[in-house]
């Protein structure tokens, strides 16, 4: 099958198009022909060994994905398909249902075929939805369900996030949205149109605005991008609020922290635990409308790497997808 593949860590130019063996399903895994993927910057921050991030988050990087070289050759977590096998002990699945999901750590989505656990995150694809949609459905929203579930009940409640325009960000206004929240969506100009269009309340451009000098106050405020501080938002997070973190592990401290000090909570934990319950809820809230993955662009799989670089501007509004086969 064909795969994109890499055998070093590094910029998008190790990503290379190889002929690879398909991989052989388990008993309990179905085999995917993977229709569309996602290039996301959790597929970027492990091809370059989080190096970006500091010597000692690419450290903890190699620890999991391979010290010396990536364990896996295949990057790609996102993936929309259809089953095309199914091992002898698969009983929801079956060939020709049309599913997306997330394969997180496990990777493997950049190819024409990748196997999946029945009881990992996978669901079947809503109707009406096509496979470019649902490929980009998951990462955001799940980790937006993660991070707002921390904050407690919504519902009713001023809810701010900021780098709303992001794929955690989009999908973050409207599970906020989904929750009863009053969101106010902070991006740049780029975004306000989209994030406009996807339902938040009110949305500000933080080159025109600064949110924390508003009046308003917000039972939580979201970074959905990994560039705000606590210090900076606790001026508008209400008493017995919480700020939501993505990123950083300076968030880890304050989070244990503020758990036994203060008024307001910072709540970042990791590793998330994602459940294919919450894969079936994006279906279901796909299927009500309540929920559209945004896709600013659709790459063919051979031009992965400016794909990938691309992701790695920061700038993208929602998700890229990749184009892996045709269908
Ligand atoms: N997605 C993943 O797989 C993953 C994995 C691990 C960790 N994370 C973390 O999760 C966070 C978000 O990831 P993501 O994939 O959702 O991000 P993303 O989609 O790459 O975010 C891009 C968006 O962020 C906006 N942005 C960039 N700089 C900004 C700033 N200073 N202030 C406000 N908005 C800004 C950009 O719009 P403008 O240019 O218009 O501002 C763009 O629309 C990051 O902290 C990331 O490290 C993500």
């Amino acid at each position: 099958m064909k795969a994109v593949v890499y055998d070093r860590y590094g910029p998008p130019e190790v990503l290379r198009i190889e002929e690879v063996a398909r991989p052989v399903p388990r008993d309990d895994e179905v085999v995917v022909r993977v229709r569309a993927a996602t290039v996301n910057r959790f597929d970027c921050h492990t091809r370059e060994a989080n190096r970006s991030n500091g010597l000692v988050i690419s450290g903890v990087s190699r620890l999991v994905s391979g010290i010396r070289r990536p364990r896996q050759p295949i990057l790609g977590t996102e993936f929309a398909g259809e089953v095309v096998a199914a091992g002898p002990k698969v009983t929801r699945f079956g060939a020709g249902d049309r599913v997306f999901g997330n394969t997180a750590l496990r990777f493997g989505c950049h190819a024409e075929f990748t196997c999946v656990p029945e009881a990992a995150l996978v669901a079947p694809v809503p109707a009406g939805v096509g496979f470019a949609e649902a490929a980009a459905a998951t990462d955001g929203a799940l980790n937006a369900l993660w991070c707002l579930r921390l904050a407690g009940p919504v519902n009713g409640r001023r809810v701010l996030v900021y780098g709303a325009s992001g794929a955690i960000g989009t999908a973050a206004v409207q599970v906020a949205k989904h929750f009863g929240a009053q969101v106010t969506a902070v991006c740049g100009p780029a975004g306000v149109a989209v994030v406009q269009a996807i339902g938040a309340d009110r949305v500000i451009d933080y080159t025109k605005e600064d949110f924390t000098s508003d009046r308003d106050r917000y039972f939580s405020v979201f970074d959905a991008v990994g560039k705000e501080s606590f210090a900076h938002c606790r001026g508008v997070i209400e008493p017995g609020g919480t700020y939501l973190a993505t990123d950083g592990p300076r968030n880890l401290l304050l989070g244990l922290w503020t758990a036994h000090f203060g008024d307001q909570k910072v709540m970042f934990k990791l590793p998330p635990r994602y459940t294919q319950q919450d894969v079936v809820l994006i279906k279901e809230l796909m299927e009500a409308g309540t929920y559209r993955p945004v896709i600013d662009r659709v790459y063919p799989i051979e031009d992965v790497a400016e794909a990938a670089r691309y992701v790695e501007t920061q700038q993208k509004i929602g998700n890229v997808v990749l184009a892996v086969s045709d269908g």
